[in-house]
């Protein structure tokens, strides 16, 4: 296994139509996370690239009456423009077109077929074109697609099978002695309780009579590869497997493949049992995210709530798209994505947090000559400081590590926040108006030393600001965005000297009713003016997040995000007299949470019952046992009482 390189795929994309905002996140999360591997001086390897074959593909060709070819070269340039603009830097992308890749698929084909790994048969099933796959009369639920509810069609023809069903049992030993393969482990349990009913084989063929737009199998001309099969093999024909055995040997295993929660079952039972097959070893990590949502519904065509990336980027700029996606998203879960939501965080992350901490030593440094001062000695203050900035390293490396990349953000927000009260604690303003000039010395110094900290753990995330940011902290561009995690581990002073200059501009604050506005379309430059009416110039000092009054703003109180659930199961947890273990249904998912409530209600009493949740808690553990939100009741001495709703409510139905 090279676990000191990294390689890193994505879902390759259908272009069937244009890119969306769970194309966009994906492609996002990849990225940053190839980065901070790059950045932590790995060897890195990050491949994306699109779906091309297929059903879906020569549908949307045959709806716009264009041969699937022209389709596919035309639509896939949406993707690269995307990308490109999204600020992704992928070594490579694969399109399933391409000769190399179809020419692996055939070898791949052939040679299972003369092992007799695959074998002709006549078969009958249930065929659902939206997911492109068949099911057997016993998988459908109420007639219909398991995967999607969509209508299914009867089909019996004769086709080619891989014999994915002797792999069973192999498989789930496989994923049970290697917690780390699928990832979160909750989908490692859900995997494993799909292979609890017998597994098939695997249909890996189509007739050309009814899907010509295909890789032909090379041993009957009559048909054509299942797209799932010739898609997932982008993995190792896009690294040289039979074609450059060095390069291979290099980055397969690949160490991340991240995929969406949907597509868990094809890449954890069809993907493993392939490469088993061909006698390749797995993947290190499968990883599935959530979904996002708008408004806590699924994103769908019909209901016209797809969020379009390109008018998000064109209304608030790119890197705070980015930050928003990734810090929002607690890996694994499903997240929602509200206009007001990224206002609010942007606003009290970026703007607040972030861009005013710059802005207040920036002007200090420019007030006192604009070079950053040699420190004096350090007191107290400053090394709480700057143990405040270390730990947001420490914390950043654990969370690449567990792919937990919203809780480091968090620790680099918790090092600003410690700036912020660094300098209200330190009061450098008084220190220059008193002429205390070696003490001020030191806590420009200091506080600079800490932005630029966080800035460099911010640059895999946020490029383009966090490159501005480093200029105006005296760097030069270009080498302030090479700098590394493992750069800042050197230590040393690199502070002293650097001629500083303004960046008011940096993150301006979001006004609330500009925000309010829908995005719409907009193209080239009239995009870019179009962004700036959004953005009034920054306040001269930080609006604190809880006002001396104790009140928060609306901004404030949208971030915690309530929903109703409805309790599935409860027990006792062992050895707790409070707590309850609750499996819930929040409508989209299903979650576990813990609850201290055992003193006032029994497990057997809660189950059936609509309660309340904070959806986006960061999970955390209670005695051990994962806890992924938090149920709210009234207190009133040690009795508890649930918050409910009135009357019925559909599990996941948002409270506020
Ligand atoms: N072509 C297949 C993947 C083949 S990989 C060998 C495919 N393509 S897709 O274009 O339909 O979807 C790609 C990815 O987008 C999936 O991982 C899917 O989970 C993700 N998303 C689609 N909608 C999404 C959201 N609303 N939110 C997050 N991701 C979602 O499947």
């Amino acid at each position: 296994m090279n676990s000191d390189h990294f390689y890193i795929t994505t879902p390759i994309y259908y272009v069937n139509d244009k890119p969306h905002i769970g194309h966009a996140y994906t492609t996002i999360l990849a990225d940053v996370l190839a980065r901070y591997h790059r950045s932590l001086n790995e060897p890195t390897f990050f491949l994306t690239g699109t779906d091309e074959h297929g059903q879906k593909v020569q549908r949307a060709a045959a709806e716009r009456q264009v041969p699937p070819q022209q389709h596919c070269d035309e639509t896939v340039l949406r993707f690269q423009e995307l990308w490109k603009r999204l600020g992704i830097t992928n070594d490579h992308f694969v399109r399933t077109t391409y000769d190399w890749h179809k020419n692996v698929v055939r070898q791949v084909l052939q040679d299972l077929y003369d092992r007799g790994e695959i074998y002709r048969a006549e078969y009958t099933g249930w065929y659902c074109v939206g997911d492109e796959r068949f099911f057997t009369e016993k998988d459908l639920v109420d007639g219909k697609c398991p995967e999607c509810g969509r209508e299914v069609s009867e089909i019996i023809e004769s086709n080619y099978f891989f014999r994915m069903s002797k792999y069973q049992d192999w498989l789930i030993e496989y994923i049970e002695t290697h917690p780390d393969f699928i990832q979160p482990a909750f989908r490692a349990n859900e995997t494993l309780g799909f292979l609890r009913k017998p597994l098939g084989d695997l249909c890996i063929s189509r007739p050309k009579s009814r899907l010509n737009w295909g890789i032909e199998l090379p041993f009957d001309k009559d048909f054509v590869t299942y797209v799932w099969f010739d898609a997932l093999l982008n993995y190792v024909s896009s690294v040289g497997y039979k074609q450059d055995g060095g390069a291979f040997a290099k980055w397969w295993p690949a160490s991340c493949q991240l995929i969406g929660k949907d597509i868990l079952t094809t890449h954890s039972v069809y993907w493993p049992t392939m490469l088993k097959a061909m006698g390749l070893p797995l993947p290190r990590t499968i990883f599935a995210h959530g979904w996002w949502l708008t408004g806590n519904t699924k994103m769908s065509k019909s209901l016209g709530n797809v969020v379009n990336p390109m008018e998000m980027v064109d209304k608030y700029g790119v890197d705070a798209f980015r930050y928003f996606l990734l810090a929002e998203m607690t890996l694994g879960n499903d997240a929602n994505f509200t206009e007001d939501a990224f206002v609010a965080r942007y606003n009290s992350d970026l703007a607040n947090d972030l861009g005013n901490l710059l802005s207040r030593v920036l002007k200090m440094v420019l007030r006192s000559g604009g070079v950053i001062p040699a420190p004096g000695e350090r007191q107290d203050d400053d090394r709480e400081l700057l143990d405040a900035a270390a730990a947001a390293i420490t914390g950043m490396e654990a969370a690449i590590r567990d792919m937990k990349i919203d809780q480091g953000l968090d620790a680099v927000l918790q090092s600003i926040r410690a700036g912020n009260r660094y300098l209200e604690k330190t009061a450098p303003w008084t220190l220059a108006k008193k002429g205390e000039t070696a003490r001020l010395n030191t806590v420009l110094h200091t506080a600079a030393t800490a932005i630029y900290q966080a800035a460099v753990l911010l640059m895999p995330v946020m490029p383009e600001k966090m490159t501005e940011l480093g200029q105006a902290l005296g760097f030069d561009g270009g080498a302030f965005a090479a700098l590394r995690i493992a750069d800042l581990r050197q230590g040393g002073d690199v502070m002293t000297g650097r001629q500083v200059s303004d960046t008011t501009g940096l993150f301006p604050r979001i006004q609330v009713e500009a925000a309010a506005e829908p995005v719409k379309p907009a193209a080239g430059d009239k995009a870019a003016k179009a962004a700036k009416p959004a953005k009034a110039p920054e306040p001269a000092a930080p609006a604190p997040a809880v006002a001396e009054d104790g009140l928060i703003s609306i901004d404030d109180f949208f971030r915690t995000q309530l929903r109703t659930a409805k309790v599935l199961a409860a027990e006792k947890v062992e050895k707790s007299d409070k707590l309850l273990k609750l499996q819930i249904d929040l409508g989209t998912e299903q979650r576990q949470i813990v609850a201290g409530i055992a003193q006032s209600y029994t497990a057997e009493s809660l189950v059936g019952r609509t309660i309340v949740v904070v959806a986006n808690l960061k999970p955390a553990k209670l005695r051990g046992i994962e806890s992924q939100g938090m149920l709210l009741a009234a207190k009133t001495g040690n009795k508890l009482q649930l918050v409910t709703v009135d009357g019925d409510a559909e599990p996941g139905a948002s409270v506020g």
